[in-house]
């Protein structure tokens, strides 16, 4: 157990590798906020996100990955994770994620966001909130050494105080040289995260993804990756990519333009 930790343990130029993968994927985040607009399609986000990548000779990790062809995923309103960019163009109301993983020098760094388009519901800026929220409430409890577990505890109570619930099917995960690798980042406590310690060195995701109604999930049986509600709610969902050191965690991937800790939208 704690052997396979130890081995992910990264050497500070191997961390050095990272902070500049979490860098670049920031920018090419702040680069895109800007167009994420009423009347822009998801197509032509995945579009920006892969020209820029090109430009600065980079790779999108997830193009090509398990055979998705995309180089961002934009998943809108009801749609959890891993919506195919599209025809689809963003309306006044709606709220869409943006995930965007990169590859620099063969380090990953994956973050997403979730942003508000014109005017919307309440229930759609409170699930925002309550997503946003709960990863940096995760984030801010983690300590050297401390079990995985911590950030479900913390992504829980926070979507208690809501009355949202926590996606369970879909969870952070180590990163580094590989886009998903050891360990699971479940969004709750389970048994295995309490067995699982985040030791300095070690790389990770937070990305909480909170539904406005039941936990439930329904992957589309004809594109095979859009993850929807079950019940139609509205899903929200934020991640950043963690590097723990001997002082504490140190987020990888803050944009310059983004939302901070302690955000209102
Ligand atoms: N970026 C997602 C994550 O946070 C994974 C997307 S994989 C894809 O782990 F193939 F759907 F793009
Ligand atoms: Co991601
Ligand atoms: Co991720």
């Amino acid at each position: 157990m704690l052997q396979n930790l130890r081995k992910l343990q990264l050497s500070e130029t191997q961390r050095q590798g990272m902070r500049a993968a979490g860098r670049f994927n920031s920018q090419l985040m702040d680069h895109i906020r800007g167009y994420i607009q009423a009347g822009i399609s998801t197509g032509e986000i995945d579009r920006l996100v892969h020209e820029y990548t090109l430009a600065h000779k980079h790779t999108p990790a997830t193009l090509g990955y398990l055979g998705y062809t995309k180089s961002c995923c934009t998943s809108v309103n009801d749609v959890i994770c891993h919506g195919i960019p599209g025809d689809y163009v963003l309306k006044d109301g709606d709220i869409i994620n943006v995930d965007i993983t990169s590859i620099v020098e063969g380090w990953h760094g994956d973050q997403s966001e979730t942003f508000l388009i014109g005017n919307v519901s309440e229930k759609a800026r409170a699930v925002t909130q309550c997503a946003f929220d709960s990863m940096h409430r995760a984030i801010g409890a983690l300590t050297p050494g401390c079990p995985v577990s911590i950030i479900g505890e913390n992504v829980v109570a926070e979507s208690d105080k809501y009355g949202f619930t926590v996606v369970r099917e879909y969870v952070g995960h180590g990163l580094g040289r590989r886009f998903h690798q050891y360990p699971n980042v479940p969004h709750f406590p389970d048994r295995k995260s309490r067995q699982d310690y985040l030791l300095p060195g070690m790389c990770f995701t937070v990305e909480p993804m909170i539904n406005a109604g039941s936990r439930f999930t329904k992957p589309d049986t004809t594109d095979n990756w859009t993850v929807r509600t079950r019940d139609g709610s509205l899903s929200a969902q934020f991640e950043h990519t963690i590097l723990m050191t001997e002082k504490g965690p140190e987020i990888l991937t803050t944009c310059a333009n983004g939302p901070k800790a302690g955000h209102r939208f």
